[in-house]
């Protein structure tokens, strides 16, 4: 999820018509921003929700939020926190072993075929927020993924890269610019591509990216529990900046049911 968007102070609560268009059932978000917060509140504003599936955001270090969500007649359900990094972008980065190219130097059904299969094939294993929930079919889960990377290719082509070996895409990024920094929502390598230290390339395309744009800032995030890929970002000199926590707040019958059903 965007860091900007985090970081907007307030309780913002949103429908969410693609997750509720994709899973059958009505999800909305729930972030809590920066700032003071009045606990009553945040309690009505769940009470009161329609929706089915509540995804909720806020800072780890908010102690005083998760007691409040549990008060509240609906089940919380720990998906997991994400972790954001960050580096200054040095500029001199460069792909030593592999070509990377934005998307939109390549035909563009093509393009797209390639950051499709990249990213279902990447992120097949990825343990995401919504895995968590068994309101969510995980399927669906991963098409969003595919759906929303095939959209970035066409909304801004220049902002997805694809890293080529011999040839043959084996990895994506997605980016997005905001006012100080470049993010990258989403990157990942296929399976046979990973192990042998080429998503450092991949970084070292992102970070040129970052710097040919006017960017100082670099910004990515990931499932605390994907150890993994933080042990690559240390490698290239990333650290760690916040933790956001992610809970659904879902019925408990509907819960129940679902757990029921296996
Ligand atoms: C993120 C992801 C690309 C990392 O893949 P990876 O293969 O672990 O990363 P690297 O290409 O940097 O390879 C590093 C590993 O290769 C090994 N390696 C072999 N040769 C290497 C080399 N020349 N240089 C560096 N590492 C090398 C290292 O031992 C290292 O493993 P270690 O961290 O256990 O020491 C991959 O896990 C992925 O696609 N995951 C799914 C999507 C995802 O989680 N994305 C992140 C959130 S958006």
């Amino acid at each position: 999820m965007a860091w900007d968007t985090l970081a907007a102070p307030g309780v913002v609560c949103a429908p969410s018509p693609a997750d509720t268009a994709r899973f059958g059932v009505e999800v909305h978000r729930l972030t809590v921003g920066p700032g003071a917060l009045r606990g009553s509140e945040l309690v009505d504003l769940v009470e009161s929700s329609t929706a089915d599936v509540l995804v909720t955001r806020y800072d780890v270090a908010r102690q005083e939020v998760p007691a409040l969500l549990a008060s509240t007649s609906r089940a919380v359900l720990p998906a997991g926190a994400l972790t954001y990094w960050e580096k200054p972008v040095a500029g001199d980065a460069a792909p030593a072993r592999t070509v990377v190219v934005p998307s939109g130097d390549l035909d563009p059904a093509a393009a797209e075929a390639a950051v499709r299969s990249v990213v279902r094939d990447s992120f097949t294993a990825y343990g995401n927020h919504y895995t968590a929930d068994p309101l969510l079919d995980r399927d669906a889960a991963l098409a969003g993924y595919e759906e929303w990377a095939a959209g970035s290719v066409r909304r801004g082509p220049d902002d997805v890269l694809v890293q080529l070996l011999d040839g043959e895409p084996v990895g994506v990024a997605t980016l997005e610019r905001a006012d100080d920094h470049v993010e990258v929502l989403l990157a990942g390598l296929v399976p046979s591509a990973q192990g042998r230290g080429l998503y450092g390339d991949l970084l070292a395309a992102v970070e040129a990216r970052a710097a040919a744009v006017g960017a100082g800032r670099l910004v990515i995030s990931t499932q605390v529990q994907n150890v993994r890929v933080q042990r690559a970002w240390a490698r290239r000199g990333l650290r760690p900046f916040a933790a956001v926590e992610t809970v659904h707040l879902v019925r408990r019958e509907a819960l129940a049911a679902a757990v029921a059903r296996g």
